[in-house]
């Protein structure tokens, strides 16, 4: 545990906010509340705060303020093991609006340190998820009104902006329509996103997530339904997926190799002729031989207007356990014989540097987590909505699993007896 600055010490059997207690027996305790590596990273449960935007940036600044210091301290507090930052946009033309979170300048990082700090006060990681909208830029915060419309770039507010794509294709007719990226404009964007890693090692960052899913830039490219180029960035599978492997390659070169790095996926695009499990398949096998990332994060949708979801309690698991049956098949190296090196998880077939997948959506009771972790569908579990609610859920899931946890010292009374 790290101190607070506080007239005293912690008590010596306190372990700290979401971390099982003194009084729990290894036997009792759910794999939920067991720690976990991703590289070198080690998570004290596993449970994670989703990336959110919070649409809460003021005058165009893409600074992050109280309202986040506030926001993510508190899951902080409740004892989540790691916290995402939500999407923030590596370049201003990349923010999904006005109002996003960004790391395009030097300028951000002081307030984003301010938090990362916070949050490392109560032993929780914290992450940072970067991100362009590309097509899907430039709109109202989904809270106001006119939210699923496009703000033109000439809008007398001032809030809009030209938006980039992989193709002339717009998300649907309330959207602009894309201008069609040249060569030059994806290297400064690839660069953007290797100058972002800079600033968040910078700021403090634990880890990183790139995010490829949901239908913004990096999704665009991947989905042969938004990406209909004719050079190396568009046409087969693989130019589609080269915008990924380079932003991969150019952020992990300034992104300690010790550091976690990981990916979001929109795994299924759920139309007929978009991206699909297979294709998601294809490109883990890739990532897997590669070596370069510690963690894929199964989510899906966002880049098709007319998608068809049927959303139901971790509909989106069975991705996660798809990409983790993958995963846990040996590498073929050149030798022929399987990768190895130690297992850091008795019981556990993975090992310390293989990737770890997670798995999210409408997840939000601690038996759900602990039936997910134990039938060996996903690593770990992110939490989003569910955190909105009650910023302290890591405490509703140990109630759920009747495993007794610290809370946060000063609201001991209020723990579980
Ligand atoms: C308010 C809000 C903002 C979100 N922002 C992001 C984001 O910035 N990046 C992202 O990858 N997903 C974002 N999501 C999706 C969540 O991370 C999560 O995948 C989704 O809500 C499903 O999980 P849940 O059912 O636990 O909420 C957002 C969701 C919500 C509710």
């Amino acid at each position: 545990m790290q101190e607070f600055t506080y007239p005293y010490k912690y008590p010596k059997n306190y372990k700290g906010s979401g971390v099982p207690t003194t009084l729990s027996t290894i036997d009792e305790v759910p794999k939920t509340f067991t720690p976990i590596e991703i590289n070198n990273l080690i998570l004290k449960n596993r449970i994670v705060v989703s990336p959110m935007c919070q649409y809460s940036c003021k005058n165009n600044s893409g600074l992050m303020n109280d309202w986040h210091l506030i926001h993510y301290s508190n899951f902080a507090k409740g004892g989540a093991a790691l916290i995402i930052f939500e999407s923030t946009a590596v370049q201003q033309e990349g923010r999904i609006s006005y109002a996003d979170a960004g790391v395009w300048d030097d300028c951000h990082i002081p307030s984003m340190r301010k938090i990362i700090d916070s949050i490392h006060s109560f032993d929780t990681c914290v992450g940072i998820q970067l991100s362009h909208a590309g097509r899907k830029a430039s709109t109202q915060p989904p809270f106001l009104e006119n939210s699923r419309q496009s703000i033109p770039e000439n809008d007398p507010s001032g809030n809009g902006w030209k938006v980039v794509g992989p193709s002339p294709i717009r998300y649907n007719d309330n959207m602009s329509m894309p201008r069609e990226m040249s060569v030059e404009d994806i290297h400064n964007t690839i660069q953007a996103f290797k100058d972002a890693a800079i600033r968040s090692l910078k700021a403090g960052f634990d880890f990183i997530e790139i995010h490829a899913a949901h239908g913004y830039l990096i999704n665009q490219f991947l989905s042969p339904t938004s990406n209909k180029r004719t050079d190396q960035y568009g046409g087969n599978f693989v130019n589609r997926i080269r915008i990924l492997l380079e932003i991969i390659e150019s952020v992990r070169s300034v992104w300690p190799r010790n550091k976690a790095l990981g990916v979001r996926l929109s795994c299924e695009e759920w139309t007929n002729d978009g991206w699909n499990m297979e294709d998601t398949i294809h490109l883990v096998e890739i990532l897997n031989q590669l070596g370069t990332i510690d963690l894929i994060d199964c989510s899906s949708g966002g880049n098709s207007s007319n998608q068809k979801i049927n959303v139901s309690p971790m509909y989106q698991t069975p991705f996660a356990n798809s990409i983790k049956s993958i995963i846990n098949t040996p590498l073929r190296t050149s030798g022929g014989s399987s990768s190895s090196s130690s297992s850091t998880e008795s019981g556990d077939s993975r090992t310390k540097n293989q990737i770890k997948v997670s798995t999210v959506g409408l997840i939000t009771s601690g038996n759900e987590i602990e039936s997910i972790l134990q039938d060996g569908k996903a690593d770990i579990v992110m939490v989003g909505r569910q955190f909105l609610r009650n910023p302290f859920s890591v405490y509703q899931f140990a109630n759920d699993l009747n495993v007794k946890i610290d809370y946060q010292l000063q609201y001991y009374l209020a723990q579980r007896k």
